[in-house]
């Protein structure tokens, strides 16, 4: 009996999801290439097996020694940390124009495109109102794959994804620090999702007979920031952040941090789990926490 062929499949930003997503492509079915920014990251990324290569979104002039006729994609290189647009984006969409035929592409997104909902339940018909800069190169991104898509006739898949924990993404440093967090009557809502639940979705989302559609990822179970990090630190045996209203937190917590805390929301992911056919590993913090302190720390 002849094997079936290889696919080939591209994991561009192939961080800490992406290398979730290749270890859950088999060797024997999938070809899988991860291309990362910096000389370690491939390093690392080869150590784990994936084949990787550079390629530099910032830097236009910059090819990536890579050479395939069709291929799967998944992009999770996030946006430029400055302006308005996603010129990443830009830059790689323009290196696959004409290069090679794409079957279809899947995108991490993020909530931030939602902007603030006032702790409203929303779902994926929630109109787009971005806050931040940060929700504003997110929703151009989306608005450049769109197009892109749509012109070239590629599938598409974009997954609007909140905070991501689990092991080795735990906040276990600034809890080492002692910086304060917003007292708990001032935080907004927020949602998660564990590390390997999303790489899991990110792989059915590939092979999902369902595409040219968005999904709101989370757990399902809003929280808030406050109380994640005083789980977080109940866990790993740490002392509690100290406390701060919204006055003080100007003062002493990091515009990224004051950004994250603009919106609140609360995510319906009854979408995802149904045309999916996800069930998450990890469906509230408690269980994604316990996972991560017996594997991690
Ligand atoms: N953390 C969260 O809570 C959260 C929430 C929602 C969405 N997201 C998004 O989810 C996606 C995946 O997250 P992750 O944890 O896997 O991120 P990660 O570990 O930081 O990986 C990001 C990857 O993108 C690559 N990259 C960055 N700039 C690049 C450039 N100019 N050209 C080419 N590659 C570039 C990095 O390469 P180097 O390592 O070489 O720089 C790295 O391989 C990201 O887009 C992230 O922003 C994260």
């Amino acid at each position: 009996m002849q094997d079936k062929p290889q696919k080939t499949v591209l994991i561009v930003g192939c961080g800490d999801i992406g290398r979730r997503v290749a270890a859950l492509l088999p060797a024997s079915r999938f070809d899988v290439t991860g291309i990362v920014r910096s000389d370690a990251s491939r390093e690392r990324l080869a150590s784990t097996g994936v084949k990787a290569v550079c390629l530099d979104l910032d830097r236009r002039e910059s090819g990536a020694d890579w050479e395939c006729q069709s291929a799967d994609i998944f992009y999770f290189a996030p946006p430029p940390p400055v302006g308005q647009q996603d010129l990443r984006m830009r830059a790689f969409l323009d290196t696959l124009r004409g290069a090679m035929s794409v079957r279809r592409i899947v995108y991490i997104s993020t909530s931030a495109v939602y902007g603030d909902c006032q702790g409203a339940w929303i779902t994926e018909a929630q109109p787009l109102n971005p806050a931040t800069p940060r929700g504003h190169r997110r929703r151009d991104a989306e608005q450049q794959l769109l197009a892109w898509s749509q012109a070239q006739a590629t599938q598409w898949l974009i997954l609007r994804v909140p905070g991501i924990y689990g092991p080795g993404k735990l906040p276990l440093e600034r809890l080492r620090k002692g910086t304060p967090v917003l007292c708990e009557e001032d935080t907004p809502y927020t949602n998660r999702i564990h590390a390997d639940d999303l790489a899991a979705i990110c792989v059915a989302a590939m092979h999902s007979p369902i595409f040219n559609t968005l999904y709101n990822v989370s757990d399902g179970h809003p929280g808030n920031m406050t109380d994640y990090f005083f789980r977080v630190a109940d866990a790993a045996g740490l002392p509690r952040p100290p406390v701060v209203n919204r006055e003080e937190a100007q003062a002493v917590l990091s515009p990224g941090m004051l950004s994250f805390l603009q919106d609140s929301r609360r995510m319906d992911n009854s979408k995802l789990l149904r045309e999916l056919g996800i069930e998450l590993q990890y469906p509230d913090l408690a269980a994604g926490l316990a996972a991560c302190f017996q594997e991690d720390i």
